[in-house]
């Protein structure tokens, strides 16, 4: 429960600079997520929060207090890693009474916070197994309720759920989630996988190359995406190249004849920029139907069954592809590959991107 500020962070390895003018201000009880492609950083920001790495340059605050100096103990923080990292020769309850005897709390306690805490990451009753005893998904919980045990002032979490499979994962991240509310404890979330980021957190941190490209709730980061690059990285992306023709009007030239937005678009005339579109952005007109935005004629190359939507790639023009998702609804007639379809994109959804 505790405020987390990073200012101006920078980490070398020598002569590779891996963070960079990284600042980030985490508010009490907020979770946050560090998004990004390997080796972009992520966990270098985590390790010098925690005190393993020391900055190149710059600050870390908890609370307004400079922690820069301070050793990883003297934190007050919580890690949870992606290997289980439990002690083999320790039980479950051994584990997660570590932090709490380090820190001297007496016995009675202790074995009461453990029994709490397996209560709470739903492992009531297994205080006596072994690490080896358990499945993956029950060491991370284990590995979770030794992490929070202590009550630290901030939880960090690296990629804690990568090793699981699918299903646990998705089960695991919201128990994660809810505890991490219950408890209020201020959490940064280290992951590469997009849809972990934005179902589970408050805001995201998205990365590349050792900064932060861009900061914000989930559905600013998917909608309005400051850059190309967290455009292309976050969900999938249609870019149709494009220039301004007028720009109160919202009127552009593409390779497939004009587009119109209705809305003034912030560029000058003849500027070139890309129109991104996302594949939910556009659908199918059926025979009959008027659309109210921008309109193009394609022809479906292929369809790929997602189960709760099918994606239709089509060409729109010469070299100009468009995916498109429709809905998996029962009954509804989709076009064929080899088809022709008209697609209508809702102007609202389109973004310029340069
Ligand atoms: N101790 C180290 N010495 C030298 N280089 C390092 C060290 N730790 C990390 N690096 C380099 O710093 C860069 C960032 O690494 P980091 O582990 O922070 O990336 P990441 O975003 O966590 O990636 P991943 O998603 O693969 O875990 C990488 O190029 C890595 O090789
Ligand atoms: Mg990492």
């Amino acid at each position: 429960m505790s405020q987390l500020t990073l200012r101006a962070l920078n980490k070398s390895f020598g002569t590779n600079a891996v963070v960079k003018d990284f600042d980030l201000t985490m508010e009490d009880g907020e979770f946050i997520s560090l998004l990004g492609p390997s080796g972009c950083g992520k966990t270098t920001v985590l390790r010098m929060v925690a005190g393993f790495e020391a900055p190149s340059s710059g600050a870390i605050h908890i609370d307004g207090n400079d922690v820069t100096a301070l050793q990883a103990r003297q934190r007050q923080i919580g890690m949870m890693f992606q290997s289980y990292a439990l002690f083999p020769n320790l039980t479950v309850a051994g584990n997660v009474a570590f932090g709490l005897k380090v820190a001297r709390l007496p016995r009675a306690e202790v074995d009461l916070r453990v029994n709490e805490m397996l209560e709470m990451v739903g492992l009531a009753g297994l205080g006596g197994r072994y690490p080896y005893q358990l499945s993956g998904g029950q060491q991370q919980r284990v590995a979770l309720a030794r992490a929070i045990a202590p009550r630290p002032r901030v939880l960090l979490l690296d990629e804690p759920l990568s090793a699981l499979d699918a299903k646990i994962r998705v089960s695991l991240r919201g128990e994660i989630r809810a505890i991490q509310r219950r408890l209020g404890i201020s959490t940064l979330f280290v992951t590469h996988d997009q849809e972990e980021a934005m179902a589970m957190s408050d805001r995201v941190v998205v990365m590349a190359h050792g900064r932060a490209e861009q900061v914000g709730r989930p559905d600013q980061i998917y909608n309005r995406p400051a850059t190309r690059f967290v455009a292309e990285f976050i969900g999938a992306l249609n870019l149709l190249p494009a220039t301004v023709t007028d720009p109160a009007a919202g009127q552009l030239d593409t390779p497939v004849g004009p587009v119109a937005l209705n809305r003034p678009i912030a560029r000058s005339a003849g500027a070139a920029l890309h129109l991104a579109i996302r594949p939910e952005g556009l659908h199918i007109l059926l025979n009959g139907d008027v659309a109210n935005g921008p309109t193009f004629t394609g022809k479906v190359l292929d369809r790929d069954f997602l189960g709760p939507i099918i994606r239709l790639r089509t060409e729109i023009g010469p070299g100009t592809a468009m995916t498109v998702d429709c809905f998996n609804r029962d009954g509804a007639s989709l076009p064929e590959p080899g088809q022709t379809i008209r697609l209508a994109v809702d102007a609202a959804a389109v973004f310029p991107l340069d």
